[in-house]
């Protein structure tokens, strides 16, 4: 299959396509989707070919109104409403339990009776969903374990050949998955899955008390979100961590030189101004801020990774684990196999 890069003029092709049972990829605030219809079984089978992904990890069900979530939900809590009104369209992804077991594939559930839904903050996408009349799966548009992609053309790279094309609406700009927030229990604390843009205080601001799910604090306890058990992320590129306090960056670079290593370093100028004896550089952010450097984590891990430049070690800067640097920091620390430099 010839894959198309689809322009926003050319959507109409898109909606066709989705119709059809064929995956199209689509952009989003926070990575690009595999889209694909979600109660087309067969092709949301595909999806999980296309990206070689483990068949027990549920799928996100992407809508362009609240209307669209409530034929498959037994109800949405007062609190749920009031994130909707808040946070969508936007990188919040709320996990409902199911009317019943068959309102959605068993495909898209893996089989469990809670189903996660997000409306995505982005136009040509949401027009997508509208024309498509119905509603969208939307796994990260990467092949499984490669870090997500931020770019139409990122996409392009993993998926060439296997999907029927990518809606190209240029880049992300938040840069990572979006917060994964477990509303399906009744009377509980709702939890958090999986940390993104939208943190805990912003959360807790509107609906009270929200916890995180152990395993993101301590990293040893078994995930409730499936997806996060798996190897995510990584570039083939081995990555290391730099710690922001202990600042040891030319330290670092110094003992990969003598082991005759090619070093690839993601920092900000200043910093990069200060070091020398690396062999090749991406500009993580304008200055030290994580916001930015959030946007541009993937691309430069998939940057440094590509074979013409032939690195043997990628080394990244930490951010605090307060506010969204809780989310930079769940993707760096999976992407760099939790190593840091001499800690
Ligand atoms: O920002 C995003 O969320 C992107 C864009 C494209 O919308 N999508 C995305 O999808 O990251 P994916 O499939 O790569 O990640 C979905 C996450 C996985 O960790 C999965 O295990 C979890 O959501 N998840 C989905 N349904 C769930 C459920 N019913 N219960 C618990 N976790 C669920
Ligand atoms: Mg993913």
């Amino acid at each position: 299959m010839e894959t198309k890069i689809i322009h926003p003029q050319e959507i109409e092709e898109a909606v066709k396509a989705i119709k059809e049972g064929e995956l199209v990829s689509f952009p989003t605030e926070t990575v690009y989707g595999l889209g694909a219809d979600a109660t087309n079984e067969e092709a949301v089978k595909n999806v999980y070919l296309a990206k070689g992904r483990p068949s027990d990890n549920p799928l996100i069900v992407h809508v362009a109104s609240c209307k669209q979530v409530t034929p498959f939900v037994s109800n949405i809590p007062e609190k749920a409403q009031r994130l909707m009104d808040t946070f969508w369209p936007g990188p919040l992804t709320l996990i409902f339990k199911l009317k019943s077991a068959e309102s959605l594939p068993s495909v898209v559930t893996g089989g469990l009776e809670t189903a996660a839904f997000r409306m995505p903050n982005n136009e040509l996408t949401l027009q997508l969903i509208k024309e498509s009349e119905t509603v969208l799966v939307g796994p990260s548009a990467n092949t499984s374990g490669l870090p997500s992609p931020t770019t139409a053309n990122h996409v392009y790279q993993d998926l060439a050949g296997k999907i029927f094309g990518v809606l190209d609406g240029g880049a992300s700009f938040v840069g990572i998955e979006s917060t994964v927030l477990d509303m399906s229990q009744e009377n509980g604390v709702p939890v958090i899955l999986r940390p993104g843009a939208i943190t805990k205080e912003q959360l807790e601001e509107v609906i009270g008390e929200v916890e995180m799910d152990q395993h993101i604090l301590t990293e040893k306890e078994a995930p409730k979100a499936p997806g996060m058990k798996y190897k995510h992320y990584s570039p083939k590129t081995p990555v290391i961590m730099i710690d922001y306090q202990k600042n040891n960056w030319q330290e670092a670079i110094n003992e990969f030189k003598n082991e005759h290593k090619k070093i690839g370093i993601m920092t900000h100028p200043e910093k990069k101004s200060l070091l020398n004896g690396y062999d090749a550089y991406y500009k993580l952010s304008q200055k030290y801020d994580v916001v930015e450097a959030m946007r541009y984590l993937f691309a430069g891990l998939r940057y440094l990774d590509e074979d013409k430049l032939d690195l043997d070690i990628i080394l990244v800067e930490t951010y605090p684990e307060v506010g969204v640097g809780m989310a930079y920091m769940n993707r760096l620390k999976k992407a760099a196999n939790q190593k840091t430099y001499k800690k």
